[in-house]
């Protein structure tokens, strides 16, 4: 579709933190505008206030690699572009710290990342996977999102937690309310907010100190009891910890997941080149994952005064770094926004962000949409789009609240 380019006047003041672009899908346009023209542009005003953005692969990991200047800490205001410091939850979490602190909790808990940890959900996975996938009406239209990817990724959550299996449904919608950073400063909503995360951390302490004195095991909370660093954290403490390992495996999976579906849609011609070639699944999940982009930014904070491609960024200056610009970046992903289920460089994407604060559950999403494209191919389903996706309208998560779709064998 041609969409007419901003006016230099227009650009000056272009304001792509507004969710509207994201319900209606319409940021391509001017996130490209804005690589071509002012890949690191300063928006004077916003909801969230004046902010700088990030648009080119190359300039985001640059400040990504340099933490020093550009600050991570839930202390200056964290890494939504919505300030946090100044409310009752501050997310206090190692994804908002800055080292030492974030070395220390992200060294606690990554053993229950390794390579054998992951490898040892694979079975259990995969039976999910396949019961859920079989239980689905062939020919009658439903909610993929509520179906399938809430389902799966509240079930993985759950398990890794080990959190009571009748009780998991809770998580998703604490996870959710967690992840709702485009209320801004609306005070009613704030408040709606504060009361579902107090509830989340008030449930979780209490697994919490069971865990503690019980003998340790592998479970994330337990992890967290037994440690050093993490089993006598203070309150905020606590529920950034909480929050982050809930939001960060569970809205972010969910909506690769549906974002797999848009994809198969939009490319069926690459649906069906994977339909032959089975050794493509890998790439084709991580290809998704470049594609959905469900995290659309971080922000860091400028902690001294610092030059970025030309533009002078001062101390406390917000930046947010836009993944979803940085996937499609001509220099490094061309025809970027094609599902390729056989690009070369698919791995390069940005959606697990780089350098320390890089995604430490990456291979846990990427094997949950290996073993569902698998499955979905094992028993030849098609999954074709009903109805009219309802999108979130958030600059931070990108994804569908609905996705109503028919299955086709075949
Ligand atoms: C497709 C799915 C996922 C996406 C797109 C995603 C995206 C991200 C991004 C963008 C970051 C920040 C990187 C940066 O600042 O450079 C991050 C960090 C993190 N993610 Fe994920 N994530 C996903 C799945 C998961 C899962 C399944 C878990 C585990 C339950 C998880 C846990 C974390 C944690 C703990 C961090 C903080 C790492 C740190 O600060 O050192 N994520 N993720």
């Amino acid at each position: 579709m041609a969409t007419q380019a901003l006016t230099k006047g227009d650009l000056a003041t272009l304001d792509v933190s507004r969710g509207e672009l994201y319900a209606d899908d319409s940021w391509r346009p001017l996130f490209a505008q804005l690589r071509a023209e002012i890949p690191i542009h300063y928006c004077p005003d916003s909801v969230f206030g004046p902010y700088w953005s990030v648009t080119r692969y190359d300039d985001i990991v640059a400040v990504e690699a340099d933490p020093q200047t550009f600050s991570s800490s839930f202390e200056h205001g964290g890494i939504v572009l919505f300030d946090m410091q100044d409310t009752n939850v501050k997310l206090a979490m190692f994804i908002a710290m800055d080292d030492p602190e974030h070395g220390a909790q992200r060294k606690t808990v990554a053993p229950a990342f390794g390579p054998s940890e992951i490898a040892g959900h694979a079975v259990a996975l995969r039976e999910r996977t396949a019961r859920l996938l079989d239980s689905l009406p062939v020919g009658e239209t439903f909610d993929w999102v509520e179906r399938v990817s809430i389902e799966l990724t509240t079930s993985m959550i759950a398990t890794l937690f080990d959190w009571p299996w009748d009780d998991r449904h809770r998580l998703p919608v604490w996870s959710d309310w967690t992840a709702k950073i485009d209320i801004g400063p609306d005070p009613v909503l704030n408040a709606e907010r504060e009361t579902h995360i107090f509830e989340m951390a008030a449930a979780f302490k209490q697994l919490f100190e069971e865990r503690k004195a019980m003998p340790p095991k592998g479970d994330l909370l337990s992890i967290m009891a037994h440690s050093e660093v993490m089993a006598d954290m203070d309150e905020q403490r606590f529920i950034g910890a909480i929050a982050l390992l809930l939001v960060g495996g569970n809205d972010t999976t969910r909506n690769s997941m549906s974002g797999l579906v848009e994809q198969m849609n939009k490319f069926p011609d690459q649906w069906e080149r994977l339909k032959a070639d089975r050794s493509l699944i890998s790439t084709a999940a991580t290809e998704t994952i470049r594609l959905q982009t469900p995290i659309c930014h971080m922000r860091r904070t400028v902690v001294q005064d610092t030059e970025l491609g030309g533009q002078k960024l001062k101390a406390g200056d917000k930046v947010a770094l836009w993944y979803n610009s940085a996937n499609r970046d001509e220099a490094v992903f061309p025809d970027g926004d094609l599902w390729d289920v056989g690009r070369s460089n698919s791995r390069r994407h940005l959606s697990f962000g780089y350098g320390i604060h890089r995604c430490l559950g990456a291979r846990l999403a990427e094997l949950q949409l290996q073993v569902l494209i698998e499955e979905l191919l094992a028993r030849d389903m098609t999954v074709e789009i009903a109805g009219e996706p309802e999108r979130i309208p958030s600059c931070f998560t990108r994804g569908f609240h609905h996705l109503p779709v028919r299955i086709r064998k075949g």
